[in-house]
This record gives structure tokens, C-alpha cells and sequence, in this order.
């Protein structure tokens, strides 16, 4: 039989997806930076479907790396997700075809003989496997990954909560975890009380990479009913870091010297849905079961998903006219400001 070549024209880079959540303006914006997709610990060999600013993906494990392409096989749109993993190939399960870590068709069943086109190629997307999860980007363009030191610190405790998923948009979730006047109020039954809600004065300082806020308040970060642990007059310090679009860590300096570190790492999947990961890290209490740690953080999360699922608009809005404003939203003005200056709209869609 005469060799023949199979080829097609397959585009590498990605485009504005159809029925787009985002503004192509935003999506254009976001797709250029890392956002967290999976945790290293549920990526296996078992092809895994995810979504990021609407495009479906899919994330799998061979023995070398992390391999995240278009959910798509070039060949009849099938999901690879439905597929399997042998040896580095994933194998699509419609007609077999196989593809390599680098995207590069490997094998087509029907045609052994062909030499196949290097153009049968699947979209590859980087990866980086960091603080327990798994990053990717559409265009892998900007270092947006929050610095987060204790995670390579053997003094600490590293922990993954599970994710968690929020029916609303990132920007609102962000501004929510940067927000401190409401512990008082939303965060009653877990750590906060509302005959605490004075809000003293902060400062919020420009970094090369975003934000920095120091916030010291008598707000204990302990959960109900372990509050006397700290001694009456204690004085509570947390300081935020900001990594503009979706990141942001808190440190909160708890007494003799602890300290937890906490990272919003959030997956902005659609404009209206938002997985939220926490990478943790503590110096103390290290051997109290991680299932509390778990359980309290999940209590946290569900009561800040009340708010930001419904608030109205969805969106953040950037220009600034559109919200009221307090002394205490300090951090969140200048937040939508430096989402303004990345380029996002003001009528901003996520
Ligand atoms: S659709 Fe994937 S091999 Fe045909
Ligand atoms: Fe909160």
C-alpha cells in the first residue's frame, strides 16, 4: 500500500470560546495568566475534564509529567477526558487515535502505515505543579503565582483543603477574602462576633507584584470555642498579599510565634463559577487532626459563598462610581483599581 500522509490544519493557539461567560476584552486579559485547575493529588492517569475562562480542558498524569490540552480530539471532537492513559500517549476512545506529552499525534489505528502530518497536533497548554496544585494558562504570559514561603518551610504544616465551589464570579470571591470589615457579621458562628466590628484604620502599600496590607485588629482568628487560647489583650496582625488577577495569601500571627498562612488560589472556571483552592500552612497545632482544619475552613467558605453568590451585579464593578465606598474597603478600592490598570473593563465580567 502507498504511504500516505494524513494532515490537517490545526490551529495551536487557542481562541475566544463560543458562548463566552467573559467580554472578549477580559478573556483576552485573563487568558494571559496562570490560574490553579486541579489538585497534584486528583491528577492521576485518569484523564480528568476541567474548565478554565470557558475553554474545556483536560489534565492528566503520565510517569514524566502533568499533561493539560484542549478537551478536544483534533480528529471528531471527542473529549480525550473520555479516554485512558498508556505508557506517555493519551488514547482518545472513538477511533483510537493516540497523543504524545507534547501534543503530537502518535498513532491512528485505522492507517498503521501512514506517515502522520506533524500538524495532527493536540493544544498543549504549560503547567506548573506548585503549593499541592496544578497551574496552567491559555497563553502562559505573566508570573502571577503568589509567593508563599511557608510552603517550602519544614516548621510548617502543609495542608490542601479540598476545593470548593462557588456559584459566582472570582473578582467578587477576591474582593470578599481581602474584606475585613465583614468577620463581624458573616463570620459569627465560626470565628467572628458581632460586638466586634470596628474596623481600625490600615495601610495599604504598592508591591512589584500587587498589594500589601497589614491589618492588626482584636478579631481572633481562633474558631469559636478555643478563643481563650489567646491571652485578653492580644492583638491580632494579618497581613495580606495580593497577586493581582485572583491571588491573594494571608498571614495571621497567632500567639508564642505562630503563624498560619492561608492562599486564595482561585480558578475562575466561567464568568458566574469559581473554584476556590486553599493551600494552608501552620507552625503550630500540627497535631491536631487535619479533618478539623478541613471542617472549619469548609464552615468559613460556605458562610463568605452566602454573600458573594448573591450580590448584585455578579461582576465587580471597577468603576468605582458604581459602589459605595468605606474607610474599611481600602484594600478592596485599590484592588479594583489594579484590575482596572491590567486592562479588565469596567463593566467587568467576572
Ligand atoms: S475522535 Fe478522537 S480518534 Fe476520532
Ligand atoms: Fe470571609
Amino acid at each position: 500500500m502507498k504511504e500516505q500522509t494524513i494532515t490537517l490544519k490545526n490551529k495551536q493557539n487557542v481562541d475566544y470560546p463560543k458562548e463566552c461567560t467573559f467580554s472578549k476584552e477580559d478573556w483576552e486579559v485573563l487568558s494571559k495568566y496562570w490560574f490553579p485547575v486541579a489538585e497534584s493529588r486528583e491528577v492521576t492517569d485518569k484523564p480528568m475534564p476541567i474548565k478554565l475562562l470557558d475553554v474545556n480542558l483536560v489534565v492528566y498524569r503520565t510517569k514524566h509529567k502533568v499533561v493539560v490540552f484542549r478537551d478536544l480530539c483534533v480528529h471528531r471532537g471527542t473529549p480525550l477526558s473520555m479516554g485512558w492513559v498508556e505508557g506517555d500517549d493519551i488514547v482518545c476512545p472513538y477511533h483510537g487515535f493516540r497523543y504524545g506529552t507534547d501534543g503530537k499525534c502518535t498513532s491512528i489505528p485505522a492507517h498503521p502505515d501512514a506517515k502522520i502530518s506533524p500538524r495532527l497536533c493536540m493544544s498543549v497548554f504549560p503547567v506548573i505543579e506548585r503549593f499541592g496544585l496544578v497551574w496552567t494558562s491559555l497563553l502562559g504570559k505573566e508570573d502571577n503565582l503568589p509567593h508563599f514561603e511557608a510552603w517550602e518551610d519544614d516548621n510548617f504544616q502543609q495542608i490542601v483543603c479540598p476545593p470548593f465551589d462557588i456559584k459566582g464570579s472570582a473578582g467578587r470571591q477576591m474582593e470578599g477574602f481581602l474584606d475585613v470589615a465583614h468577620f463581624a457579621w458573616v463570620h459569627t458562628e465560626s470565628f467572628g462576633d458581632r460586638n466586634n466590628a470596628f474596623v481600625p484604620r490600615y495601610q495599604v502599600d504598592h508591591t512589584d507584584y500587587g498589594l500589601h496590607v497589614e491589618y492588626l485588629s482584636t478579631v481572633s482568628n481562633y474558631p469559636k470555642g478555643q478563643q481563650s487560647r489567646a491571652p485578653e489583650d492580644f492583638k491580632w496582625l494579618r497581613v495580606f498579599d495580593v497577586y493581582p488577577p485572583f491571588g491573594a495569601t494571608l498571614k495571621v500571627h497567632f500567639p508564642n510565634d505562630g503563624e498560619l498562612w492561608i492562599m486564595n488560589a482561585v480558578c475562575p472556571i466561567s464568568a458566574r463559577e469559581t473554584r476556590l483552592f486553599v493551600p494552608i500552612a501552620r507552625n503550630f497545632d500540627k497535631d491536631s487532626p487535619i479533618e478539623d482544619v478541613y471542617a472549619f475552613n469548609l464552615q468559613v467558605f460556605t458562610e463568605d459563598s452566602e454573600m458573594v453568590e448573591n450580590q448584585k451585579p455578579e461582576e465587580l464593578p471597577l468603576d468605582l462610581q458604581m459602589e459605595a465606598h468605606i474607610m474599611a474597603d481600602r484594600t478592596s478600592v485599590a484592588y479594583r483599581k489594579l484590575l482596572k490598570k491590567m486592562g479588565l473593563g469596567a463593566i467587568y465580567t467576572s
